[in-house]
Formats: C-alpha cells, sequence, structure tokens
C-alpha cells in the first residue's frame, strides 16, 4: 500500500492525474480549535518531553470523552498516551505476550498488528472474517481454535472492511477472554466514524481489556503521532517503564494541542467529514454493482471498502498497478490485510471528494470494459 502511496507522490509530481483511493488517512486538517492551540502552545510552552505516561491535561480530556461517550467510568490514571496508537501497540504487545505466545486477530485485518507481533515472536491465529459474520470476528471463532491465544485482537470499525461489531457480539468475545485469561485488544481507532450502527468499547463489557484510539482517524490529526491505550491498574507501571524506553513520551505539541481536538467546536467540524465519507460509501455502494463490482463489504463507518476483484484477477497487485497505469486511480492491493486471499481483494478509501470519488468509479468501469 505504501508503495501505491508513492506512485501516487511520483504521479503528481510529474504532472499525471491520479484518483487516490489508497489513501489510508483523511485528507482533511486538523480542526480549527486544534491549530489555535498549537500557535498558542509554540509560543508560550517549551515543548520539552511530557510525563512518560502523556500530558495529565490530555489524559484527562481522553478519560472525559471515554466517560462521556461510551457511560463507562474512565480515570485518566489509566490513559497513556502514544506517539500514535502505533506506539500504543508495540507498548501493550510487549508488556502483555512473551515469545511464543497465540495471538488472534480477525484476517482481513490491518496488517501492521501482525508485523508487530511476528517480529516480536508471537504466532498468529487467524480468524477467518467473512461476509457470514460481516467480516468481524466471532465469540464461537475463538472456541474453535486450535490454541488458547494469550491475546484477542478486535477492530471495529474495521480496517480494511469498515464494518462495524455488534455489541452483543463484542461483550461475547470480552466474555470470553476473560473466562481464557486471554487479554482483549481493542482497537477503536476508528470510533467516531459510524454511519449508523452503534460503536460500542469493550470497557463496556470487561475492565481487563486494552482500549486502543488514536487522534490520527476521527479527529484528522494523522502526522501529529498522538494515541493512547487505556489499560487495566496492573498494566500502569509496566507500560510506564516500557514507555520510558521506547518513546520517552509522544509528542508534545500534539498533546497540548490536541486537548482542543475533544471540544463542541471541534467534534461539529469532525462529524462533517463522517457526513463526507458517508456520501462517499453511498456512491460506492450504488456505482459500484453498475460497474461489475457487486461483491464488497459494505462499510458501517470508518474509512473504507473492500471490494472482491476475482471476476477480473488472480493477483490484485498486478491488477491495481495496471490500474494506476492505464486509468489513473489509485488502490490498495488487498494482499497486505489478507495473505491468504488478499490476491483477489483490493480496499478503496472513503476519503476522496464525492467528484473524485464518481470520477474513479467511472474510470475503473472504463478499465473493466477493456
Ligand atoms: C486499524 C488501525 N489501527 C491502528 C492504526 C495506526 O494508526 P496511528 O498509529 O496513526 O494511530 C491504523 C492506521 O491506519 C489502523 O488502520
Amino acid at each position: 500500500m505504501m508503495q501505491m502511496l508513492d506512485q501516487v507522490h511520483r504521479r503528481k509530481r510529474e504532472g499525471k492525474d491520479t484518483i487516490m483511493f489508497c489513501a489510508g488517512q483523511p485528507t482533511t486538517g486538523a480542526p480549527e480549535a486544534v491549530i489555535n492551540e498549537a500557535e498558542i502552545a509554540l509560543r508560550s510552552s517549551t515543548l520539552g518531553y511530557t510525563e512518560v505516561v502523556g500530558d495529565r491535561e490530555f489524559r484527562e480530556r481522553v478519560a472525559d470523552w471515554h466517560s462521556a461517550t461510551y457511560g463507562v467510568e474512565t480515570s485518566a490514571d489509566n490513559v497513556i498516551v502514544t506517539t500514535g496508537s502505533s506506539g500504543g501497540f508495540v507498548a501493550a504487545f510487549l508488556a502483555t505476550l512473551d515469545h511464543g505466545d497465540y495471538v488472534a486477530m480477525s484476517t482481513p485485518g490491518y496488517p501492521a498488528y501482525r508485523n508487530i507481533l511476528e517480529s516480536l515472536g508471537a504466532k498468529i491465529l487467524n480468524l477467518r472474517c467473512t461476509a457470514e459474520t460481516r467480516f468481524q470476528p466471532t465469540a464461537q471463532m475463538l472456541e474453535e481454535l486450535p490454541h488458547k491465544p494469550k491475546a484477542v485482537i478486535v477492530t471495529s470499525p474495521g480496517n480494511p472492511t469498515g464494518t462495524i461489531i455488534d455489541p452483543a457480539e463484542l461483550e461475547k468475545i470480552a466474555a470470553w477472554c476473560d473466562d481464557n485469561d486471554a487479554v482483549l485488544i481493542s482497537d477503536e481507532d476508528y470510533h467516531g466514524m459510524s454511519f449508523g450502527r452503534p460503536l460500542a468499547t469493550a470497557h463496556q463489557f470487561s475492565k481487563n481489556a486494552i482500549v486502543v484510539g488514536t487522534l490520527s482517524k476521527y479527529f484528522s490529526m494523522t502526522g501529529w503521532r498522538v494515541g493512547w491505550i487505556i489499560v487495566p491498574d496492573e498494566l500502569i507501571t509496566p507500560i510506564e517503564n516500557l514507555q520510558a524506553s521506547l518513546a520517552l513520551c509522544a509528542p508534545a505539541i500534539g498533546q497540548a494541542a490536541g486537548r482542543a481536538a475533544f471540544t463542541l467546536e471541534a467534534a461539529a467540524e469532525l462529524d462533517e467529514h463522517v457526513e463526507a465519507y458517508r456520501e462517499a460509501r453511498e456512491v460506492f455502494v450504488e456505482k459500484l454493482p453498475e460497474i461489475g463490482l457487486g461483491t464488497f463489504a459494505d462499510p458501517d463507518g470508518g474509512l473504507y471498502l473492500w471490494v472482491d476483484v476475482s471476476e477480473y484477477t488472480e493477483d490484485s497487485e498486478v491488477w491495481a498497478q495496471q490500474l494506476i497505469e492505464e486509468a489513473g486511480v489509485a488502490v490498495a492491493p488487498g494482499v497486505d490485510f489478507d495473505p491468504e486471499l488478499g490476491h483477489k481483494w483490493i480496499r478503496l478509501s472513503l476519503c476522496a471528494s464525492k467528484e473524485d470519488t464518481l470520477e474513479g468509479v467511472r474510470r475503473i468501469g472504463e478499465f473493466l470494459k477493456k
């Protein structure tokens, strides 16, 4: 996917018109309220290291937002600020897993979990997710695993599928993890981005879960590199110690300015972005079947649409390469997200404007006719 992004940048430098459906990030900037706070912070603060676990005020904002959004009790003490949620995953994996432990995760799924875990010596248990369960895992799948996992990762809304796990199923998974001494790691990075379905936090069902969040997606602050993990009491000190060696702290400017991301003013702006993603989804859902791409995971939220291209290719990497060269449309080939079946799938992003989305689908249609 990153190779595809490099090509997009190169084509843009060469003046070649390209529609970008491959991005894994909002194309919008930070909310105005955040930019104002950043300006103030640049002038009034030394922006040195924050506390290892994060700026106290920022942690309080995250805790208040989490409590208010889901009706749970969240203490700032349990919030650890990390360099994007990516930094949170590394810390959480190091704190909870040993070399050789099994970790269950959905396939298709976000590739970085697998890449980090394999490099740490963990063993992956793939939960094959299909349209049958709306591309989300179930407690039954955990029950049927050949080995007991030490951790289970759930991502809702999903990447690459955009589907949201049913709260009742998340509750069953949380109970299964508690009964089987497995750590539930709930990636809630795309929370705030639902087109209608309810989004539950794992903390509604178990306080033992590790909840992961970020300013990168709904809050539209990808490059600011601020995320967080909300961890059970017994993990606060181990993760603080790890964080002291891994990162010292998350970026100070992102934390100082990021406090304003949780204001009503920012929410009004950010909710408009979600409306734009909803519009892009509607275009795709209506138009893709018309051009012969009728099999896809219909996203409930998030930023993506997962599309079956098996009628046209056995190798979506080659197909995506031809598509960008011949039609000027960049998509993410599926192999990153599903090593086994991803060569039959691509991921499209909901981040392009409505006009670009319409034009991009038209071009893919022309390409398929050829
Ligand atoms: C499901 C998921 N989790 C985590 C991340 C990491 O995001 P960040 O480190 O910017 O918070 C991403 C980024 O695309 C993602 O899609």
